[in-house]
């Protein structure tokens, strides 16, 4: 099969939802229904539909402003949607804080670091694992078996995400000495040790060279195809996006303007418009 007739797209139910024919004939990891939030008057994202694929890899862009990072907030609950529903491997999580969602299945990275900069990298990636651990406080205080095991286990896995950029090596170093690109794999690893279902990556590949964007690139892909997961992408290397992406959504102030294949896209008369208009005021 062709990379092409494997991100051939299918309306599904509810329109306008496209989902790619891999993932048409099992239930999405994520719908957002007429999803959206006002600050004080600004509707930052408004009737915001879309659904995403359990093993899909989907773009969000849109020029600067759009209401992309704010469309990851409300997914993550750091806001509170003013009106609209999240379902989440199909239950609404309306009542869920942003730690339950998280558990619930959500993982996520920043438009700007957020790393524990004094800890290593590889703590940095096992306190993401601490909700999954079972030891008491007590077994951990005095170090009892089941403690043990479990960082044994903890350290076992920390190692194993490290291997998929490479950075077994640098397991021990602080993390804000690390150069910029390792801290944004790093931030990724983090994301992925509290086991998603759906990735949210926003601009993984900002600041990046071309070399280090072209393996992120790759990486995101194996990440999908090893851990079977989604993944909800912002960027603005459209590179990368058109490269990986099986679905795009187009945000505008707020709104959808496009939804579909990275073609259709590319093609669109009001993504071009919109983009186009931004380069003009540049
Ligand atoms: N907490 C907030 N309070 C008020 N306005 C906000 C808040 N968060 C985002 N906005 C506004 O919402 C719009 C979308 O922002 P954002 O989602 O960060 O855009 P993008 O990530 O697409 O560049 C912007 O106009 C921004 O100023
Ligand atoms: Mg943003």
């Amino acid at each position: 099969m062709t990379q092409k007739e494997k991100a051939k797209l299918v309306p599904v139910s509810r329109e306008p939802a496209l989902l790619t024919e891999r993932d048409a004939d099992k239930s999405p990891v994520l719908e957002c229904i007429d999803l959206g939030i006002t600050f004080g008057g600004l509707k930052a994202v408004d009737n915001f539909n879309v659904t995403i694929g359990r093993t899909e890899i989907t773009g969000l862009i849109g020029p600067n402003g759009a209401g992309k990072t704010t469309v990851f907030n409300l997914l993550t609950k750091v806001y509170q949607p003013t009106h609209g529903t999240i379902l989440l491997n199909g239950k609404d999580i309306h009542d869920l804080n942003t730690a339950q969602v998280n558990r619930a299945g959500i993982a996520r990275t920043f438009q700007n670091i957020r790393l524990f900069g004094d800890m290593t990298v590889e703590q940095n990636i096992t306190v993401a694992m601490d909700t999954q651990m079972h030891y008491t406080m007590p077994e951990g205080i005095l170090r009892l078996p089941r403690f043990w095991k479990e960082e044994h286990v903890m350290h076992e896995r920390a190692m194993e995400l490290l291997s998929i950029f490479h950075m077994e090596d640098l397991a021990n170093a602080k993390a804000n000495s690390l150069p910029y690109g390792a801290q944004r794999r790093l931030e990724i690893l983090r994301a992925l040790a509290t086991n998603p279902s759906l990735l949210l990556l926003d601009e993984p590949a900002a600041g990046m060279n071309p070399s280090e964007t072209a393996e992120l690139m790759e990486n995101i892909r194996s990440i999908r195809d090893t851990f079977k997961i989604a993944v909800l992408l912002i960027e603005h290397d459209m590179n990368l996006v058109m490269n990986i992406c099986e679905g795009i959504a187009v945000l505008n102030f707020g709104h959808v303007i496009a939804k579909g294949t990275p073609e259709d896209i590319q093609n669109n008369p009001e993504v071009i418009e919109a983009y186009l208009g931004k380069q003009k005021e540049a």
